[in-house]
């Protein structure tokens, strides 16, 4: 018999706002901002069929563990981890894994909330109409006086993360799920419209030659790797994120079903995300391969000088506002949950001490951009803190969460208790592939890539 427990943060009113908040986690910057660069970067189709690849055979059966062990523990990642490795006869050392996804959501988080803060200052600039006729020189500008001043930096990453605050305090119910279904369909209508324009102007057809035309002449090996480590971020995978939202799943709804739309909606949203961005860059004449300026350069240049770039500029950048929104409450919820079970605070002061301390981390973040571009914390690593910590979190701490996890769930785990949570049987064909994948593609996939990143392979 599966134990019937309740979380004490409350749970999903269904099964629905669960793929919602989970979608919203998974869809932000990563989809909108970071894929169609990394496409245009990485041979286009080519890259777009080794990203789907690793979607499917690592990030999938990851999440579906994920999903698992949250909604077994009914707690945060590290005291659910504390509690099925004690019932599970397991190493209590296994919470380090939770611990390992605190910190590097505090990494994340720190960076996210520095850009989130741009994704505010530009959607105020496009309704102030500031994008009207400039030209690259001018919107390059923009972007450095932006960049370059410490107040400014720090001043929206504050906002950004203040507005991730009130919602993370206000409760699983009020909070997260509210904001969850408000700004979800929002999310969603933004996107498409869009891509009707993006499917009006002359670029349509390039770009569907550009992101589905593979060249497979530009593939090698870092491709492989930037293909996964983009797959575990868009997943929002390897931290405890999806756990924590698993943590407050209802007891009946399936776990498989559920994690194929989470899935599938953020890859939908990525691809459309590229269908929407590049039309209007190719049918102005521009570049597609601008690296992190394709967003917040390239972009306002071709929203000043098209038809209706008014209305398209605010609606781009509200878009990808609502998506670093929903996201980051996920990279919060983890810690947030934590303090409130282990001490008498209450949830909005737990949020208010973890908002906090990654507040802080993020202006030293955002200052690394600027007046301490040259500062360097680690003797060994030539980058400064916002790199860093994106480097840090995204290339080593999730590939490694995402790989203890796997191992966790597919080889030290019983049988029982993963066929109970997932309510599946033993000798049906998504158990036995998920097993598999889990087992030993995922593990496999990830060691490999990390031997290649430290030059071993
Ligand atoms: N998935 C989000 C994106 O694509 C980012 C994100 C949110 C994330 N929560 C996460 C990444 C947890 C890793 C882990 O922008």
């Amino acid at each position: 018999m599966p134990k019937i427990r309740r979380s004490m943060h409350g749970h999903w009113s269904s099964g629905v706002v669960f793929v919602l908040a989970a979608t919203g986690s998974a869809v932000g910057l990563g989809n909108l901002w970071r894929f169609p660069y990394l496409v245009g970067e990485s041979g286009g189709g080519a890259f777009v069929l080794i990203y789907l690849l690793c979607i499917l055979l690592v990030g999938t059966p990851i999440m579906i563990a994920e999903v698992m062990l949250g909604r077994r523990g009914r707690r945060s990642p590290i005291n659910s981890l504390r509690v099925i490795a004690r019932e599970e006869g397991l190493s209590p050392n296994w919470q380090l894994l939770g611990w390992m996804g605190v910190v590097a959501g505090f990494m994340i988080l720190s960076f996210y909330s520095v850009v989130g803060g741009w994704t505010l200052f530009y959607s105020v600039e496009a309704l102030q109409g500031a994008f009207s006729g400039i030209s690259g020189n001018q919107a390059g500008q923009v972007f450095a006086g932006l960049v370059d001043s410490a107040w400014l930096v720090v001043g929206w990453h504050t906002a950004f993360i203040l507005i991730l605050f009130v919602i993370v305090a206000a409760g699983v119910r009020k909070g997260l799920q509210r904001a969850v279904t408000i700004l979800m369909p929002m999310l969603f209508a933004l996107l498409v419209l869009l891509v009707l324009h993006g499917m009006t102007t002359g670029g349509f057809a390039a770009t569907v030659q550009f992101m589905f035309k593979p060249d497979f002449s530009v593939v090698d090996a870092t491709t492989v790797l930037t293909a996964l480590g983009q797959a575990f971020f868009t997943l929002s995978l390897g931290m405890g994120a999806i756990m924590v939202y698993g943590a407050y799943l209802p007891s009946s709804t399936s776990i498989p079903g559920t994690t194929a739309w989470i899935v599938g909606m953020d890859t939908l949203t990525a691809i459309i995300a590229g269908l929407a961005i590049f039309p209007i860059v190719f049918a102005a004449n521009m570049e597609p391969a601008q690296g992190t300026s394709l967003v917040f350069i390239t972009l306002p240049v071709v929203f000043g000088e098209i038809p209706f770039g008014f209305v398209l500029g605010v609606m781009f950048f509200a878009l990808l506002t609502l998506a670093a929104v929903t996201s980051g409450i996920s990279l919060l919820e983890p810690a947030v949950a934590y303090i409130t079970e282990v001490s008498r605070l209450r949830r909005a002061w737990a949020a208010a001490a973890v908002t906090a301390a990654i507040w802080l981390m993020g202006v030293a973040a955002g200052l690394s951009l600027n007046i301490w571009s040259d500062v360097r914390l680690l003797p060994f690593m030539d980058q400064g803190i916002f790199d860093m910590l994106e480097f840090i979190s995204s290339n080593i701490l999730l590939p490694l969460g995402g790989l203890l996890t796997a191992v966790f769930v597919a080889w030290c785990m019983t049988r029982k208790t993963v066929l109970s949570e997932l309510d599946l049987h033993s000798h049906g064909q998504t158990y036995k592939i998920w097993l598999f994948a889990t087992r030993y593609i995922a593990p496999t996939a990830v060691i490999l890539v990390f031997l290649h990143s430290i030059g071993l392979f």
